[in-house]
């Protein structure tokens, strides 16, 4: 036998072949329990968000009518956003329990639907400022900031939250809100803590549907450097050390490295990742101007956050991509 006969056996394509053949041979697959479906609901003003098609401001009741549609779909959970219509320097409004995120969880709760309530905690929105925490001689003031963040999880998880997702990339927030929480009797509520949250350019279209840009400057003190690695695993161990349930890597993207590392380095830790609304606004953009087909284009980035090392992703694609793996 020829030496060349010997590797000429190999034929990867025999598992391309035909259809059933490489969904035998398939190692990632997306199934709509992969997704949390976020929602962001008011008392103010509704209406479709201009830069991010297909994405509303709510009042509660249609914010319930879609996470109805997300349960029938199979989505694991939504991830809740409030618009307040008043902002100060204090952030008053943010864990108002008569507020439209309190509102809405309870009426998510009553609705008794088959997926897990999330609730954002920041006080972006509701500052006049537009900033993550409480300012302090015009800056973020991160240990004054950590006890109004656990008055708003508490609040959520009074209104009856699974979950509270701390986003705003405070020093010690997950011990901070885990510590009110479990003195307070909810040791059930868990945390999802955005914990390698980079500055990014890809927020634009949120800021937009949550009227939470900053009035001046930036968030690059808390927000990560796009440019660290290690310094999102050094996060994560922190989160998880001060009690973390689930760890987030946003945006997904352009870091798919970083949600590779978390997992290598962290297989057993429930991992999410945030497909954020510029790469959303992107992909709707590209459709329109006929770059690329939609469905194929959605389904094949969120398979590479997947393959990645997500194990779940947050996406404003839920839906859509949930009855395009259905049909
Ligand atoms: C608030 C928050 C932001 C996002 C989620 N929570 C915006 C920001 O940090 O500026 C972005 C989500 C998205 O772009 O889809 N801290």
């Amino acid at each position: 036998m020829q030496h060349g006969d010997t590797y000429r056996r190999h034929r990867p394509r025999r598992l391309r072949r035909t259809a059933q053949m490489r969904r035998l041979a398939r190692e990632t697959t997306l199934a709509a329990s992969d997704f949390i479906y976020p929602l962001f609901v008011t008392h103010g003003a509704t209406g479709p968000v201009p830069s991010m098609p297909g994405v509303m401001r709510t009042d509660v009741a249609t914010c319930v009518a879609l996470a109805r549609e997300a349960a029938t779909c199979g989505v694991a959970g939504v991830l809740l956003f409030g618009i307040p219509t008043t902002k100060d320097g204090r952030a008053s409004a943010a864990g108002d329990p008569v507020g439209p995120v309190c509102q809405a969880v309870r009426a998510l709760k009553d609705a008794a639907l088959d997926l897990a309530i999330v609730t954002d905690v920041c006080l972006c929105s509701y500052t006049d400022h537009g900033h993550c925490g409480l300012l302090q001689n015009g800056v973020i003031d991160n240990d004054l900031t950590l006890p109004r963040l656990a008055q708003v999880a508490l609040a959520h998880a009074a209104a009856g939250a699974d979950m509270v997702a701390p986003s705003g990339m405070m020093d010690h927030m997950v011990a901070t809100i885990r510590q009110a929480l479990d003195h307070d009797g909810w040791t059930g509520v868990g945390i999802l803590s955005y914990s390698a949250k980079y500055a990014s350019a890809f927020y634009g279209p949120f800021r937009d549907a949550a009227d939470g840009a900053p009035a001046f400057g930036d968030r690059k003190s808390h927000q990560m450097d796009p440019s660290n690695v290690r310094e999102a695993l050094r996060e994560v161990a922190l989160d998880l050390a001060e009690g973390a349930d689930m760890v987030m890597v946003k945006p997904a993207m352009a870091y798919l490295d970083v949600i590779r590392q978390v997992r290598t380095r962290w297989p057993e830790v429930p991992l999410a990742a945030y497909n954020v609304s510029g790469e959303y606004a992107m992909i709707k953009a590209a459709a329109r101007l006929g770059l690329a087909d939609e469905k194929l284009a959605t389904l094949e980035l969120l398979t590479g956050i997947k393959r990645a090392g997500a194990d779940r992703i947050i996406t404003y694609h839920a839906l859509e991509a949930s009855s395009w793996l259905q049909a």
